[in-house]
């Protein structure tokens, strides 16, 4: 399958080198409004091919999208320090006007996958200007927070993360919902296992976890600038679940109907990925104060999208 790259800042080009060597992709194209940029990263990106699997990297232009089965929408500016994923939004609604027609023009039955922040919103808009079906319109939403959940968990009760069972539901950003009463560890209640291996979830270690998970972009902004190895991942999963038409269960974002009391607002649930896009929602079993968040959540970004005249 080929995919194409839209933007090859840190995240685009992280993504193409997870992808490269993770899996997914035949063939890899990477275009930037820079693209001196772009033919670098390609470059630097295929001279780690001959160590993983044979795939084509190179740069292009939005012609070279034909036939792409995935377009990764990465493009726009990204958090300085102090600042929120939602302050990004009219900058970066502004790229998106001039970039979706160009990438659906060039490639009409490709799924978008949107990475830019705020990255709820921002699918949002592709949405809205790509006029695709939202199945077909996918946010990495929950999914980045999803992975440190579980990393988090996994360390506290001394198990692999691939083994805990947990989602970030609602907004990537400061109003997400960490999903503590439908967590598994091995397929048993989070608390039960934990307190099986002597690692009970004390209020101090939940809150620390929450910390953990809520502020791990601005702790590594602080220290880097920004962050890209594990949203590079997070999208390398989501594109080998599409390509394998795996039916894999990710939290990932889309247009979502009827949630918290919000008749319509694109966040992140639990959600079956197949190569015809998404094509099944979950809702989980929330308690109360996990439901009163995920309906705060939706609303705030319900507030945010009617802000756009798009
Ligand atoms: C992250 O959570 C900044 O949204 C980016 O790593």
């Amino acid at each position: 399958m080929k995919v194409g790259i839209i933007g090859s800042g840190m995240v685009g080009s992280s993504a193409g080198f997870a992808l490269a060597l993770g899996g997914g992709a035949s063939e890899i194209v990477l275009i930037d409004q820079n693209p001196a940029r772009a033919m670098a990263e390609a470059e630097d990106i295929s001279h780690a091919v001959p160590f993983g699997r044979p795939v084509s990297v190179r740069a292009g232009d939005y012609a070279d999208l034909a036939e792409a089965g995935v377009v990764i929408l990465a493009a726009g500016v990204s958090q300085k320090p102090g600042e929120t994923r939602l302050q990004l939004l009219e900058r970066n609604a502004e790229v998106f006007r001039t970039v979706i027609g160009a990438v659906t023009r060039a490639a009409p039955d490709a799924i978008l996958l949107v990475a830019t922040n705020p990255v709820d919103v921002m699918t949002h808009v592709a949405t809205r200007l790509s006029g695709l079906p939202p199945a077909r319109v996918i946010g990495s939403g929950t999914i980045l927070d999803t992975a440190r959940f579980r990393s988090l968990l996994g360390r506290h009760l001394g198990i692999a993360s691939q083994s805990v069972h947990a989602y970030v539901l609602g907004e990537h950003g400061d109003s997400e919902v960490l999903g503590w009463s439908a967590a598994r560890a091995g397929s048993v209640p989070i608390a039960s296992f934990a307190a099986q291996v002597g690692a009970a979830i004390t209020v101090a270690v939940r809150a620390e976890i929450d910390q953990g998970v809520r502020r791990a972009a601005y702790r590594i902004i602080e220290g880097k600038g920004a962050t890209w190895h594990g949203i590079g991942a997070g999208l390398t999963r989501i594109v080998r679940a599409i390509a394998a038409d795996e039916g894999a269960v990710l939290s990932i974002s889309t247009r979502t109907l009827d949630i918290g009391g919000v008749p319509s607002v694109t966040l992140s649930l639990p959600r079956v990925i197949t190569r015809s896009g998404i094509t099944a929602e979950l809702r989980p079993e929330l308690d109360a104060v996990e439901t009163k968040a995920l309906a705060a959540s939706a609303s705030l970004l319900a507030e945010t999208e009617a802000t756009l005249a798009l």
